[in-house]
C-alpha cells in the first residue's frame, strides 16, 4: 500500500510533538479568584471547593505571596461582608471588604495586578444581583450602585474592574463614572456572555451569595442561545468595555470561538466553582487523574481562542504550563 501521508509522522517523539504543539500557553495569561471575608485570623476552608479558601484582610497576604511564587500575578477578588442589606450598600462603601483588602493587597503586593468582581450580590439582603422593585430587579436603579461600586474599588487601588451583574447598560454606567473622576486608564472586562448556570453553585456557598427567591434568569442569558452572547458581547464593547469575559468555560468554548472571531477585543473564559468541584470531587474518588483533567481543561479554553483564562487552578496551571504539559 502506498501511504503518502501519515499524520502520525509528526507524533513520533516528545521533542517532535512539544514542536508542532498548536497551543502554548502563558502564565501572564492566568487570573485567580480569590475571596477575602470580614474579620481576622480567617483561613477557611469552602466545603463545596476543597483546596480553596476564605481569607480576611490580615490573612489574604499567604494566598498572594504563593500565587507570586507561582508567576501568577493576576488576581481578582470577590467580597464576603459581614452585613447585608436591601440596597446592597456594603458593595460601595469606601470601608467596605473588598476596599479594604485592595488597599492592602495594593501597599503589600504593589506587582500584583489587582481586578475585582462588580456585583451586588454579595450584598444584597435577598442575594440578586440589583436592587428589587417588588420581586424583579430594577435594572436602571441598579446601575448607578454598580457604577458607584466600581469607582470605589478603582479609588481603593483596583487596577481593572469587572461587573458581573448582567444589567443592561452597566458598561456605559460604569465607564462614564470612571471617566467623570479620571480613572479613564482603568479598564473593564466585562462578563458579557455570562449564562445563568448550576456551575456556579460551589460559589454560592463559598460567597453565601445565593438568591433568597427565584433565580438568575431574567438577566443571566439562556444557555441555549449563542447568538444572543454575540450581541451582548457587541452591545459591551459599544459601551466601552475593554474586554469580554464568558462565563462559564468549559461547557461553552462555542462561545469563546465565536467571540474570538467576532469582536475585536481580548476574549476572557472563566472556568468557574462547579468546573473546580467536579474536578476536585472526580479526582478525591480516583475517578479521574486531575492534573491531566486540568491540562485538558485550560488548554481546551485557549485553543477555543481565549486570550485570558480564569481559574481557581491558577497556580497548579502555571506549574504544569512551566512542566510544558
Ligand atoms: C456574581 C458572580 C458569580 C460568579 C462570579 N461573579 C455568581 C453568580 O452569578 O451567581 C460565579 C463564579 C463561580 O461560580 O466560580 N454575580
Ligand atoms: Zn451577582
Amino acid at each position: 500500500m502506498e501511504m503518502l501521508k501519515r499524520p502520525r509522522r509528526l507524533r513520533g517523539s516528545e521533542v517532535l510533538r512539544k514542536m508542532v504543539r498548536e497551543t502554548r500557553m502563558d502564565k501572564a495569561s492566568l487570573i485567580y479568584p480569590m475571596f477575602v471575608k470580614e474579620g481576622s485570623g480567617i483561613i477557611e476552608e469552602i466545603p463545596t471547593m476543597p483546596g480553596q479558601f476564605r481569607y480576611s484582610v490580615d490573612t489574604q497576604g499567604e494566598i498572594l505571596s504563593k500565587l507570586q511564587d507561582a508567576g501568577v500575578k493576576n488576581v481578582m477578588f470577590f467580597g464576603i461582608p459581614d452585613h447585608k442589606d436591601e440596597v446592597g450598600s456594603g458593595a460601595y462603601d469606601p470601608e467596605g471588604i473588598v476596599q479594604k483588602a485592595l488597599r492592602r493587597a495594593r501597599k503589600d503586593f504593589p506587582e500584583m495586578y489587582l481586578i475585582t468582581d462588580v456585583c451586588m450580590c454579595e450584598y444584597t439582603s435577598h442575594g440578586h444581583c440589583g436592587v428589587l422593585c417588588g420581586h424583579d430587579v430594577d435594572n436602571d436603579r441598579t446601575l448607578e450602585l454598580l457604577a458607584k461600586t466600581a469607582l470605589s474599588h478603582v479609588e481603593a487601588g483596583a487596577d481593572m474592574v469587572a461587573p458581573s451583574d448582567m444589567m443592561d447598560g452597566r458598561v456605559r454606567a460604569i465607564r462614564e463614572m470612571l471617566d467623570a473622576n479620571g480613572h479613564y486608564t482603568a479598564p473593564i472586562m466585562s462578563y458579557a456572555v455570562k449564562y445563568a448556570s448550576g456551575f456556579y453553585g460551589p460559589f454560592r456557598d463559598a460567597a453565601g451569595s445565593a438568591p433568597s427567591f427565584g433565580d438568575r434568569k431574567s438577566y443571566q442569558m439562556d444557555f441555549h442561545n449563542s447568538r444572543e452572547g454575540i450581541k451582548e458581547a457587541l452591545m459591551d464593547v459599544e459601551e466601552g468595555a475593554d474586554i469580554i469575559m464568558v462565563k462559564p468555560a468549559m461547557a461553552y468554548q462555542d462561545m469563546i470561538t465565536r467571540v474570538r472571531e467576532e469582536v475585536n477585543v481580548p476574549v476572557a473564559a472563566y472556568s468557574v466553582s462547579g468546573e473546580y468541584a467536579m474536578v476536585k470531587a472526580g479526582a478525591s474518588l480516583g475517578y479521574i487523574e486531575e492534573e491531566r483533567i486540568i491540562s485538558e481543561m485550560a488548554v481546551g479554553v485557549y485553543r477555543a481562542g481565549a486570550d485570558i483564562y480564569l481559574t481557581y487552578f491558577a497556580p497548579e496551571i502555571a506549574r504544569l504550563m512551566d512542566e510544558g504539559r
